[in-house]
């Protein structure tokens, strides 16, 4: 007979993933959503982490319920004299998503940004993430569209990195001083991250620009990951419903692109 107390701890361990790209509106928070909800939906136990003021993550999971203590109040502890250190976990809220979980965002973390800046704190997201690692299989990383604090403690925090792209030319010389900004925080802080690909995103098959500006990226030997994502206005209206493309509607083409774009990356 089975023994659940000899059960073989099969789990892998826990994946940490940003998705980074300065330019915005390039679609990281879609990005992480998305696949963050594709892995829950497939069981895993997962985290998504808002490190961006404008809570565009935050929202689209959780809609404008109010989130509570999160992302802010995670790295401004830092700064008051608590009698009690507070765990990681007192920062999270679950999601109406099964094995969803949220550190949000709000607009406070704007304020706190130069405070921040001016103190060594750019380990502490990676320390928190290490001491959740047994409580989560994935923790998904949505970044501000800029280098700063918040983004280099993202990058120090996580073993993989997402690259959206959204076909244009500027985008694409933009691409290589992002590469060359990964592989700064890589030889400063984090030997272990990974430029895992570039995601692909609004891409319009019968348009010109666009898939003669990802040939040049492939014919450069950059990592661009199957499939493209399309553009959809089904997105807008999943944002607005606050419901990740995998519950709003699973069989849309994008849902499909999501999938399986979740299933070609590495575990
Ligand atoms: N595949 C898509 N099809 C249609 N619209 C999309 C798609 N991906 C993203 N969008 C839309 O583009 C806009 C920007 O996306 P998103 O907020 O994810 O980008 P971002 O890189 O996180 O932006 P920011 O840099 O401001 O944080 C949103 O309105 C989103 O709905
Ligand atoms: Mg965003």
């Amino acid at each position: 007979m089975h023994n659940p107390g000899f059960a073989i701890q099969t789990r892998e361990p826990c994946m940490r993933r940003v998705v980074f790209n300065q330019k915005g509106g390039v679609g990281k928070s879609t990005i992480t959503c998305n696949l963050a909800a594709v892995a829950a939906s497939q069981g895993q136990r997962t985290l998504v982490v808002d490190l961006d003021p404008q809570a565009n993550s935050t929202r689209y999971l959780i809609g404008d319920a109010d989130p509570g203590a999160g992302a802010a109040e995670f790295f401004g502890t830092t700064l008051s004299f608590a009698m009690r250190a507070p765990k990681t976990a007192e920062y999270i809220v679950e999601t109406p998503f099964e094995n969803l979980h949220l550190m949000p965002s709000s607009g406070a973390l704007e304020e706190l940004h130069g405070k921040l800046e001016s103190r060594y704190k750019i380990y502490k997201l990676r320390d928190a993430l290490a001491e959740l690692a047994s409580s989560y299989d994935e923790i998904w990383i949505d970044t501000p569209p800029a280098l700063n604090f918040y983004t280099r403690s993202a990058l120090i925090a996580a073993e993989r990195c997402l690259i959206p792209f959204d076909c244009d030319d500027f985008s694409r010389h933009a691409l290589y001083g992002l590469l060359e900004s990964v592989k700064e925080i890589q030889a400063d802080h984090n030997a272990g991250l990974e430029v895992e690909g570039i995601v692909v995103n609004q891409f319009q098959p019968r348009a010109s620009l666009p898939q003669r500006v990802v040939a040049e990226l492939i014919a450069e030997g950059l990592p661009v990951l199957q499939p493209y994502l399309s553009a959809s206005v089904k997105m807008k209206e999943s944002h607005e419903a606050a419901l990740p493309m995998v519950h709003l509607d699973a069989r849309h083409k994008l849902s499909q692109e999501f999938l399986a774009l979740y299933q070609g990356l590495a575990a």
